[in-house]
């Protein structure tokens, strides 16, 4: 199959979460599955300082956005795997700029208008380019709108005349919610601002919209799915969710053991696999207590975080756990992440007060989250939701043991300890259910008290280091459900 995904960012180019890793690394699963794959973003300032050869195609569209008529480039770059090309959306008004979606903490006001544009160019790039996809794969809001150009404007374009379009959301949080002027952006007849199609409490909603147009919704672990169609996780939309329940999947999102990997992994101290993990770790670990100037302590439990500083994440409730932890408990804390401003300063402020037991860097680094990947025990996740969550994946690949709310991708993936579950080799974690700091201090006490235990720990650290949480596990569902969508839409038509 031909398989083009829309989004507005992927890895290496453009990268804000785990929608970036998601779009960089399923391309190669589904390329070693025999797939051709394309994957377009928009050409933002980001891209070019990998040095990696971005050429322009020669292929250039106009297309209104509004009142104004808005012209396009597309660019190619070849994907690192054989049968994946990166295409970019040249547009340097909309793209050229700092940051993907904000300036100093605020969206940027044209972000919709931005998108409309980037939708509208996946469907012109889908009519110029030498690459005819059989399946276009839209993700999160940004490109809610492909699905709906895909059955209005384009719907008697020859190009579209055998495709399947799939959306994928990533995070209902964000919807691309806009004021109902913003109507006139998209160039589309007012009788699709609706409650059944376009409009959400009066408002034009771009997942809804990719929701109620695409032939296929997809989200990225099987228990999101399910808690999506209720008003707890559902942000308002599980109703439309719910009446789309027949074409509506979940599925796990894999990690690229290529990319995360302690035994090839070039930014730690030492490499190890499971039948080193036990010294490896423990070099990784002395490496980063010097660099976060913490006590260099081998049997001091070390608890690792890597996270948007957010509500979802659950970080207010470690800033609220935490000066029980420093004052009375002899484990240190390496924590990595920015966000909410509020929780920042606290964070800061509790570093400053206890030097020896936390470590706070207000950052993005690659770098420092693998050596926090491979030099930490515990990994920590109290989210209040988790679609799926990556860094849970990358934390058990590397041996240290995840600590999280049992919500999300987070109950698909991490299987609680107890003798039983360790005993049958399933046991890779601890979860926790409530959503206050008792239950998160209480699944980490149960988490040092076994890690007094040598033995045991190390059992649980191999456990996960062994599970296969690769997309070889579930790029194969993705291939089922395209599949099953063409089918559905073409049963007559051949296809390889
Ligand atoms: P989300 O997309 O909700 O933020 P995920 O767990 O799916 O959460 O993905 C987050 C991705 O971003 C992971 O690859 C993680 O390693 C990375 N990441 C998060 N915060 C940072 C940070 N401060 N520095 C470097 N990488 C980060
Ligand atoms: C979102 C979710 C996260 C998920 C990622 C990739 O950012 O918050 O749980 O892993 O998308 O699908």
């Amino acid at each position: 199959m031909n398989i083009l995904l829309a989004s507005s960012e992927a890895v290496p180019f453009a990268k804000t979460g785990g929608l970036a890793d998601v779009c960089g690394t399923l391309p190669h699963a589904l390329a070693e599955l025999g797939h051709r794959v394309g994957v377009i973003i928009p050409a933002y300032r980001a891209i070019w300082c990998l040095g990696k050869p971005i050429r322009p195609l020669g292929l250039e569209f106009i297309v209104p956005v509004g009142s104004k008529m808005v012209s396009g480039q597309l660019l190619e770059c070849p994907g690192d795997v054989p049968g994946v090309t990166y295409y970019f959306v040249r547009q340097d008004y909309y793209y050229d700029r700092d940051e993907l979606y904000t300036v100093h903490g605020q969206d940027y006001a044209d972000n919709c208008e931005r998108f409309v544009f980037f939708c509208r160019a996946v469907m012109e790039a889908v009519r110029l380019l030498d690459f005819r996809p059989d399946v276009l794969h839209a993700n999160d809001w940004q490109t809610g709108l492909v699905p709906v150009y895909r059955r209005t404007l384009y719907a008697h374009a020859p190009e579209f005349q055998r495709t399947a379009c799939v959306i994928t959301v990533h995070n209902m949080a964000f919807q691309g919610d806009f004021w109902h002027w913003d109507m006139l952006l998209t160039g589309l007849d007012w009788s699709y601002f609706n409650w059944q199609q376009m409009e959400f409490y009066g408002k034009l909603n771009f997942l809804k919209c990719g929701f109620v147009f695409a032939d296929a919704i997809n989200t990225v672990s099987p228990r999101y799915a399910q808690e999506i169609q209720t008003p707890q996780f559902g942000c308002g939309l599980d109703g439309v969710l719910r009446s789309r329940s027949d074409v509506l999947r979940g599925i796990l999102n894999g990690v690229d053991y290529n990319v995360w990997n302690p035994a090839t992994d070039t930014s730690i101290a030492r490499n190890y696999d499971e039948g080193s993990v036990r010294e490896g770790k423990a070099e990784c670990k002395r490496a980063l207590q010097a660099e976060a100037g913490l006590p260099v302590e081998d049997r001091t439990p070390l608890v690792g975080i890597v996270s948007r500083l957010t509500y979802q994440k659950g970080s207010d409730l470690i800033v609220s756990v935490l000066p029980q932890w420093l004052t009375r408990e002899n484990v240190q804390w390496v924590i990595l992440g920015r966000g909410d401003p509020t929780m920042e300063q606290q964070l800061l402020e509790l570093a400053q007060a206890y030097p020896q037991r936390l470590c706070v860097r207000l950052d993005h680094s690659e770098a420092l989250a693998r050596r926090i990947q491979a030099g930490a025990d515990l990994f920590l996740m109290p989210s209040r939701f988790e679609p799926c969550g990556l860094t849970q994946l990358q934390a058990l690949k590397y041996g240290t043991v995840p600590v999280v709310r049992e919500v999300g991708g987070l109950a698909d993936t991490i299987t609680d300890f107890s003798p039983e579950s360790l005993a049958d080799g399933s046991a890779n974690g601890f979860r926790f259910a409530g959503e206050d700091g008792e239950s998160l201090s209480a699944a980490l006490r149960r988490a040092c008290e076994i890690y007094r235990d040598a033995d045991t720990w190390y059992r649980l650290v191999r456990n996960g280091m062994t599970q296969d949480w690769s997309w070889r596990r579930t790029a194969p569902q993705y291939e089922a459900l395209y599949r099953e969508t063409l089918a559905r839409l073409y049963p007559d038509a051949v296809r390889p």
